[in-house]
Formats: C-alpha cells, sequence, structure tokens
C-alpha cells in the first residue's frame, strides 16, 4: 500500500521513543484509501479472527473491547464474518446476517468510533474449505 504525495503528505501525530527517530516515517503519513475516505496514518490492523463470539455467533463486549484498545491503527479490519448460515466454517467466528447480529456489531463499531477509530467488517464465505464439525 503506498501513499499519494502532495496534499496527502501531512504527518500523522505520534509519540515518537527513545532517540526520537522515526524508523519508518512514510508509514505515518495520511493515506487516501479512496476519494471519501482519508487515513490519518498508513497502519492497518489486519483481520485475526480469535473465536469469541458467543456460541449464537453474536459480536460481544470482549470483541469491542479488544478492536477499541486497537484504535491507533488508522484501519481495523475485523475478524472474519459470515453473511450466512452455509457461508459458516470457523468455531465461533461472528455473522452478521439476523437483526440480532447487525445490533451486536453495531455495539463494536460505535465503541471503536468513541475510541476514534474506523472498522471494516472482513466478509467470510467458507463454503468450500469448512470442516463438518463447525
Ligand atoms: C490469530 C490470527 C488470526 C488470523 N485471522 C485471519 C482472518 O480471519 N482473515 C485473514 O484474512 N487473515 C487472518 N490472519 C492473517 C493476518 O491477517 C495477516 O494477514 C498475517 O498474519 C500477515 O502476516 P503473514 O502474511 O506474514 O502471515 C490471521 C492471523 C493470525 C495470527
Amino acid at each position: 500500500m503506498s501513499s499519494t504525495s502532495g496534499e496527502n503528505t501531512k504527518l500523522a501525530k505520534h509519540e515518537s521513543g527513545g532517540d526520537g527517530s522515526i524508523p519508518y516515517p512514510h508509514l505515518l503519513l495520511l493515506l487516501r484509501l479512496s476519494p471519501d475516505l482519508d487515513l490519518p496514518n498508513c497502519i492497518i490492523m489486519g483481520p485475526m479472527t480469535r473465536g469469541r463470539s458467543r456460541p449464537n455467533s453474536m459480536a460481544t463486549v470482549l470483541m469491542a473491547e479488544y478492536y477499541a484498545q486497537h484504535t491507533s491503527a488508522s484501519l481495523i479490519v475485523s475478524k472474519g464474518t459470515f453473511t450466512s448460515v452455509v457461508t459458516q466454517g470457523w468455531y465461533r467466528a461472528p455473522e452478521i446476517f439476523l437483526e440480532e447480529q447487525s445490533r451486536s456489531w453495531k455495539v463494536v463499531t460505535d465503541r471503536v468510533c468513541e475510541a476514534g477509530g474506523r472498522i471494516a467488517c472482513q466478509l467470510w464465505h467458507c463454503r468450500q474449505v469448512f470442516h463438518l464439525s463447525f
């Protein structure tokens, strides 16, 4: 992923440690992801599925706290999330096709926004690779 120059050359605010030097300064540049979406830096948290959903595949308060703790990344990509029963294929991974599941995710997104972050949902489809035990 690269950052553009010109209007996007503003350095993101950060705290430097040690001698004050910044090892990878380009990572702290503003990133224009799309015409409507500027990110304050180029550090994006990759998706990490941790099996933390309740048995009914809802998003949880633990997930909300976990993501809120990582809002120094300019964008968080969520754990794999299933869009229907037939796409499910990972133990305790969340879903987002029932009304109650969407509401449980709203708690997560509200918490992340309160903490000043941004989060995108990683949609998963495991149909061809899932194990019967899931
Ligand atoms: C615990 C854990 C869970 C992960 N879950 C996902 C996932 O749900 N979806 C995905 O695309 N990548 C997942 N990954 C991969 C990471 O997002 C990331 O791409 C990878 O760790 C990058 O480093 P690598 O390419 O050197 O492995 C996971 C990685 C870890 C360590």
